[in-house]
């Protein structure tokens, strides 16, 4: 990143503001600043709008699009981000997938179709250095990776996709992130996401039922795991840290059943939520 010396002093309070802070005040000034710079220009690649719309302003977008934006990442382009809007340089038509293999593995899917699963494996990279319980980790590893499939109230999607495998501990702290997000909670220091301003527009009100599931999670027994999962949960973009899926492998091991037939073949009732996000080509 080009460093311009004049707007860095103007940024941090002019020359005269400068010259009275001491050397390490200036250090973490000037590394405030460049992270700052380095959010708005992953921002700007991201497609992460510049004003912050209302919510009647988001829902007159919706005819301005070919995709609904709660589609999964699998089946349109464009639908990559949570905003809708087409990043620079994106394809115009989406790819051919690689094959998978005869009996997939959930690491498969990390590589083959949830690829690039960067918020995820952060979120649950998070979660490991910060000393959680395994199936909170893995529960942050799971939380969004429904998004392939539908975004649209991912979490309950992703609980049901993840049912016959994990236990219920974890399929309760991916279904309820999706409510408890929007509520904070001060005892572990979770506030409303900035982000979500426009995701959902400034004057967005939950819906009912997000609200009701809000009020069932917190008096239930899995609360916590459920609100881990959002406390572990990243709303700024870092695309230097990149996280090696194989790293959750012993993880994946202990609190996942893998079914020796393959994720897609196993008969479960949930198979064919596998079978379409390994192949989403089908016509019919
Ligand atoms: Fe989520
Ligand atoms: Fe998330």
């Amino acid at each position: 990143m080009e460093i311009d010396r004049r707007k860095v002093i103007t940024a941090l309070g002019g020359a005269s503001v400068v010259e009275l802070m001491n050397p390490e005040a200036r250090a973490e000034a000037l590394e405030d600043y460049l992270s700052q710079q380095l959010d708005a220009a992953m921002a700007a690649k991201l497609g992460v709008p510049q004003n912050t719309p209302t919510v009647a302003e988001l829902e007159a977008q919706i005819e301005t699009r070919p995709f609904r934006k709660g589609v999964g990442t699998l089946f349109a382009v464009g639908a990559s981000t949570p905003f809708g809007n087409r990043v620079a340089g994106e394809a115009n038509n989406v790819a051919k997938l690689p094959a998978m293999p005869a009996k997939p593995t959930l690491l498969d899917f990390y590589k083959l179709r949830f690829n690039p699963a960067t918020h995820i494996l952060q979120s649950a990279d998070k979660a490991l250095t910060s000393g959680m319980p395994e199936e909170i980790v893995l529960a942050c590893l799971l939380h969004d990776s429904a998004h392939a499939l539908m975004k649209a109230d991912h979490g309950w999607w992703a609980a049901q996709l993840y049912e016959p495998y994990v236990s219920p501990k974890v399929t309760f702290a991916i279904r309820y992130h999706q409510a408890l997000r929007f509520f904070p909670d001060p005892s572990v220091n979770y506030e409303y996401p900035i982000l979500y301003n426009k995701i959902f527009g400034k004057d967005y009100v939950p819906p009912e039922y997000i609200k009701q599931a809000h009020d069932y999670a917190r008096k239930h027994k899995f609360y916590m795991a459920a609100r881990m999962v959002t406390v572990n949960d990243l709303y700024s973009f870092d695309p230097n840290h990149v996280v090696d899926p194989a790293k959750f492998t012993d993880i994946i091991g202990r609190h996942f059943k893998q079914p020796k037939e393959g994720l897609g073949y196993d008969n479960s009732a949930v198979a064919h939520m596998w079978r379409t996000i390994i192949n989403p080509d089908v016509g019919l």
